[in-house]
């Protein structure tokens, strides 16, 4: 019986029960409505992750007409690089990256994930603070380590503009075993932003991915209210109608 209810739980919150894996998850102070915000993210996209993470399911020109760049800016601001033939990338081109996974298998012990769909399965509050937590960790190949993706084989590729960052512990008891959790950060090596600036900077990051995972999510959001406003008057007229039909059957 524990069993059913436990599965029905899990059918009704899947979620919930997901994102409790104990981190803490920081609110995503983002506006997918913020045109301008989100391309400034582009922009820090193309300017730290692209030459690793691919967005192979996007393409140039569909953010320029989505954000309203002209080619050119998005030219500009996004292509830097050939495509796999050599030629020059075109701004119709889906965001594909040269690296091959042999070579990041060999860089990174890992496949560099593509970038296009991660906003929907890890959500906006992951990312957020993902970006947010890289700290020292002498362990690790990269010398970093990461709060929300422990043992994490990306490098903190934004590490001149947050700074470097090491972990404060505390000790916790649990049931009788001491496990040592981190707290909060202290700064080791300042960055070249603030940290207002430096979550500011995120959060566009994390606003443009929000973007790519679901281009058309503020139509969809647009439509639906229309479609609701529209049903709620349609009901009134369908109620009228029948009443009218019934109105002499008893
Ligand atoms: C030097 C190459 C490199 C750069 C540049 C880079 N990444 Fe990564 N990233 C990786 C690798 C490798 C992984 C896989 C980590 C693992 O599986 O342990 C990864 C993983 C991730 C993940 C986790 C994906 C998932 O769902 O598991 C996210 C999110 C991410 N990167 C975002 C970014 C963002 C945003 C930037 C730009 C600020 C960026 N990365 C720049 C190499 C890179």
């Amino acid at each position: 019986m524990k069993k059913y209810i436990l599965i029905l739980i899990l059918a009704i919150f899947p979620a919930t029960s997901f994102a409790s894996s104990g981190v803490h998850l920081d609110a995503a102070p983002i506006d997918i409505y913020n045109k301008d915000s989100i391309k400034r993210g582009a922009k820090g996209f193309a300017d730290y992750c692209f030459s690793c993470h691919s967005a192979q399911f996007m393409r140039f020109n569909r953010i320029a007409k989505d954000t309203g760049m002209t080619e050119a800016e998005v030219r500009e601001m996004m292509i830097f690089t050939r495509d796999k033939k050599g030629e020059v990338t075109k701004t119709g081109d889906l965001m594909t990256v040269a690296m091959t996974k042999d070579y990041a298998k060999n860089a990174f012990g890992t496949a560099v994930p593509d970038i296009t769909l991660t906003a929907r399965s890890r959500g906006a509050d992951w990312l957020y603070t993902y970006l947010r937590t890289f700290y020292v960790d002498a362990n690790r190949p990269t010398g970093m380590n990461n709060r929300a993706f422990p043992d994490v084989a990306m490098p903190h590729v934004l590490w001149e503009l947050q700074g470097i960052n090491k972990p404060v512990y505390v000790t916790e008891d649990h049931d009788g075993v001491s496990v040592e959790r981190i707290e909060d950060f202290e700064t080791l090596q300042a960055g070249s932003m603030t940290a207002e600036e430096y979550d500011a900077f995120v959060a566009d990051l994390v606003n443009f991915m929000v973007y790519l995972a679901e281009p058309v999510q503020t139509e969809r959001r647009d439509l639906g209210w229309k479609v609701l406003i529209y049903l709620s008057i349609f009901f009134v007229f369908a109620y009228l109608l029948k009443k009218e039909y019934w109105k002499d059957i008893h």
